[in-house]
């Protein structure tokens, strides 16, 4: 006889790997925030998870401390910076010099060091190309510089840099495929950015133990608002999509010798499914700046909207099953390389150069 456990329904979702393409680089630098918005106030910004402060020493330099006051757990970030450059407790105005040295305790005579002797942890900061870098692994710093973009060069070769900051509810991993995600645009943003007719596309992808690179030959001009905007004569484009470790995705356009225009998304893991991105966007056409700026701004932000909407319900259905199950197609070029370089760069192993063969595929 049948059991009474045979009639019962199915309640529970159907199993998944229980996989998350999470990969946490510490010893790496990210963007913090624009250089212009750290000014005499503490801010507070996470990074991998991590809860720091930033503030300007007395010599106008960017640092960072954990944002927990070592006296009572109080965020350092609530505080202000002091006339020497101190970043001083809301709560009973200790103060941190920029190495995280507690140099006063109000009321405690001076002698009375060893009894404010446990510094708070501070990280790496470097100032560069407008923006702040910091390094989440306190005390430790890595080994190649933060991610040159090339504001100055691409300024002086006349192209307009616009900076935008925007969050996304992903994993740095699928914010970033998203970013470089060729497929979607026709069908998530139809219209705004390729057209409906849809057109053979010969790509080549090229990865290097710290990057990886789609190029796209034979690509038409895009249909839609923006390819229209940038390039009103049309012909044909060249395009490319890349990734850089740790965090930085990367689109170039570039249609005939009147126009061109890159992106680059420099992304900031804020924790496992938040990614904050600082998009320097250039770009050069014969349309003057001044009048498309206003136009590519709100197109790029209801782009984004769109973007945005997909990473948020991506990711709950993946906490909603318990994890992520995929499956990829030629057509998915980039993400399952990405994934590979994060990973290789969390264990620490050498990574390979691989040139894959030719993809065709209609865009
Ligand atoms: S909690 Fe910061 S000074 Fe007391
Ligand atoms: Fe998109």
């Amino acid at each position: 006889m049948m059991g009474p456990h045979a009639m019962l329904p199915v309640l529970a979702p159907p199993p998944t790997k229980g996989h998350l393409s999470i990969a946490r680089l510490t010893r790496e630098w990210y963007v913090a925030c624009r250089a212009e918005a750290l000014g005499k106030r503490p801010l507070a910004r996470t990074v991998l998870g991590v809860p720091l402060v930033l503030f300007r020493d007395g010599e106008g330099r960017a640092r960072a401390l954990l944002d927990r006051c070592p006296h009572r757990n109080v965020p350092l970030s609530l505080g202000r910076v002091t006339f020497e450059g101190h970043l001083e407790c809301a709560y009973h105005g200790w103060q941190y010099d920029g190495s995280g040295r507690c140099r006063l305790v109000p009321g405690l005579e001076s002698d009375a060091e060893a009894e404010r002797d446990r510094p708070c942890p501070s990280a790496a900061v470097r100032e560069q190309e407008g923006l702040v870098w910091v390094c989440p692994a306190f005390g430790e710093e890595p080994e190649r510089p933060p991610f040159h973009v090339g504001v100055r060069e691409l300024e002086d070769e006349g192209h307009a840099v616009v900076v935008r900051e925007v969050e996304a509810p992903g994993t740095l991993h699928a914010t970033i495929e998203n970013a470089l995600d060729v497929p979607h645009t026709a069908f998530l943003h139809r219209g705004l950015f390729r057209g409906v007719e849809r057109h053979e596309v010969r790509a080549r992808v090229r990865r290097t133990p710290v990057s990886v690179e789609a190029e796209y030959v034979g690509e038409p001009r895009p249909k839609g608002l923006v390819g229209r905007l940038l390039s009103p004569s049309g012909g044909e484009v060249e395009h490319w999509d890349r990734f850089f470790l740790p965090s930085i995705a990367q689109v170039e356009y570039r249609m005939g010798p009147e126009a061109h225009f890159v992106v680059t998304a420099l992304c900031t893991p804020v924790s496992d499914f938040v990614t904050r991105l600082t998009a320097v966007a250039a770009f050069r056409t014969r349309i003057p700046a001044l009048v498309l700026r206003p136009v590519l701004e709100r197109v790029a932000l209801r782009i984004f909207a769109q973007d945005q909407r997909m990473l948020r319900a991506q990711t709950e259905n993946v906490l909603r099953f318990g994890g992520e199950q995929y499956m990829s197609t030629r057509l998915d070029l980039l993400g399952p390389h990405v994934w590979r370089l994060l990973r290789q760069a969390e264990r620490g192993e050498p990574g390979e150069t691989v040139v894959e063969q030719e993809v065709r595929f209609f865009a």
